[in-house]
């Protein structure tokens, strides 16, 4: 949920509860107010018509003479008045009250603020009289004013509210200052990319010429070595000269040897033709012929045969590291190398099940800082920590020109 989002939510929660909690407040102090007004007028009225009722008889037949003087009386704020004979038959009613006549408050708010007093009956002799409360008039009065202060309270609320987002989506915004700094900083990565880039394909430009010069030079000088020895022990009678012959054979076969791995060390098949898949093979059958007390497990999934030269070399060159570390540091019976084409991703996880890194890496290194500027160069991230089964990790993750966005 966005910040912004968060802070509407919040400002119109709080708003409805401030809105709530005032027409709660306003509904209780109505309510009672009401009770009391209404109590007030029923018992003055009872008092008064008891009064009315017990001196009636003086003057003639009581039911007649209670409704003349009703009839005089006319309506009594806040109370039906009815008066039956003694058979039942009602002989007079008060008129209903005019004030804000045909309205009413709606039910359920009526059923809310129903005060609770009761009708009273007043007995006189061949009649009765019955006092009903009637609060419906207050009620109103109630309802109307506390409609008026909601919407009124509502319209403040929600001037306030805008007036709020106004001034945080000003608070908000970036500056322009921010924006430049943000662009000149956009800029300065991306340049910083770029002559990172520039010198990684310097490093493998390099790497290549050195590679070539060993196999011309080293290489076809090593073999002339050897062609030379063979023809001397050929041409030689003489134990000693053959055996000496012989050796420099088997030492120039041995550096023979050796300037061919140092050549595909510096210039991998995988600069020649760029197919992750065949190259990190290839790595690992060497590595099973060297390096037989470590176990390499090999696990690719996906297609890893069209990545580009950029990265296919980046992922190589990492890896390579990685597995020199185990190598040198990890003291490792088994190390798992797995690359996965993901959606939009690739990603490479170097673990051996060593001894593990110190928490703070020494920081005398330069592979891991390399394998970082490579894959940061590249859009990537790299990260490292101990792996599942105690020792070191290597995780890689890099984005897919063209697969992704
Ligand atoms: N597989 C591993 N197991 C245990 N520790 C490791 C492993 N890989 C790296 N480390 C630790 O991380 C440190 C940094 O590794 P890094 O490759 O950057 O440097 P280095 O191998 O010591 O030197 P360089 O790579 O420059 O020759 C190492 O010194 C080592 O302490
Ligand atoms: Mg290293």
């Amino acid at each position: 949920m966005s910040l912004r989002l968060r802070l509407n939510l919040l400002v119109a929660a709080l708003n409805m509860g401030f809105l709530a909690t005032l027409t709660w407040l306003l509904v209780n102090e109505h309510r009672n107010s009401i009770q009391e007004e209404i109590e007030a007028a029923h018992r003055v009225t009872v008092q008064m018509l008891t009064n009315a009722a017990q001196a009636s008889s003086v003057f003639g037949p009581a039911p007649l003479v209670m409704v003349n003087f009703l009839q005089g009386l006319g309506r009594v704020r806040a109370n039906d008045i009815r008066l039956y004979s003694a058979d039942g038959v009602l002989r007079y009613s008060s008129p209903p009250s005019t004030y804000k006549e045909g309205r009413r408050a709606p039910e359920w708010f009526e059923a809310l603020m129903q005060s609770k007093a009761e009708a009273t009956v007043i007995g006189l002799p061949g009649a009765r009289i019955e006092v009903a409360p009637d609060a419906s008039r207050a009620v109103l009065d109630a309802w109307d004013s506390i409609a008026a202060i909601f919407l009124l309270g509502l319209g403040f609320v929600a001037l306030l509210h805008g007036a709020l987002l106004l001034f945080l989506r000003r608070l908000l915004r970036p500056t322009e200052a921010d924006a430049r700094r943000l662009v000149a900083t956009t800029q300065e990565l991306a340049e910083n990319r770029e002559v990172m880039r520039l010198i990684e394909a310097g490093i493998e430009e390099e790497r290549k010429r050195l590679a070539r010069e060993l196999h011309d030079e080293l290489g076809q000088s090593v073999t002339a070595i050897r062609l030379i020895a063979t023809s001397i022990a050929r041409g030689s009678e003489a134990p000693g000269v053959v055996q000496g012959a012989g050796k420099v054979n088997e030492i120039a076969a041995g550096l023979y040897d050796s300037v061919h791995r140092i050549v595909r060390e510096l210039r991998p098949a995988v600069l020649e033709q760029p197919d992750l898949a065949a190259a990190l093979q290839d790595l690992a059958r060497e590595w099973r012929v060297r390096h037989q007390d470590v176990e390499l497990v090999l696990e690719l999934e996906g297609d890893l045969g069209d990545l580009g030269e950029a990265l296919t070399l980046a992922v190589f060159r990492s890896v390579q590291e990685a597995l020199t570390n185990v190598l040198k540091h990890a003291a490792a019976s088994r190390v798992r190398l797995s690359v996965t084409r993901g959606d939009g991703t690739l990603e490479a996880r170097i673990e051996d099940d060593g001894h593990g890194a110190p928490t703070a890496l020494a920081g005398s290194g330069h592979g891991l800082v390399g394998m970082r500027e490579r894959v940061v160069t590249l859009g990537g991230s790299l990260d490292t920590g101990p792996a599942a089964d105690g020792g070191f990790r290597v995780r890689i993750v890099l984005p897919l020109p063209g697969d992704s966005e």
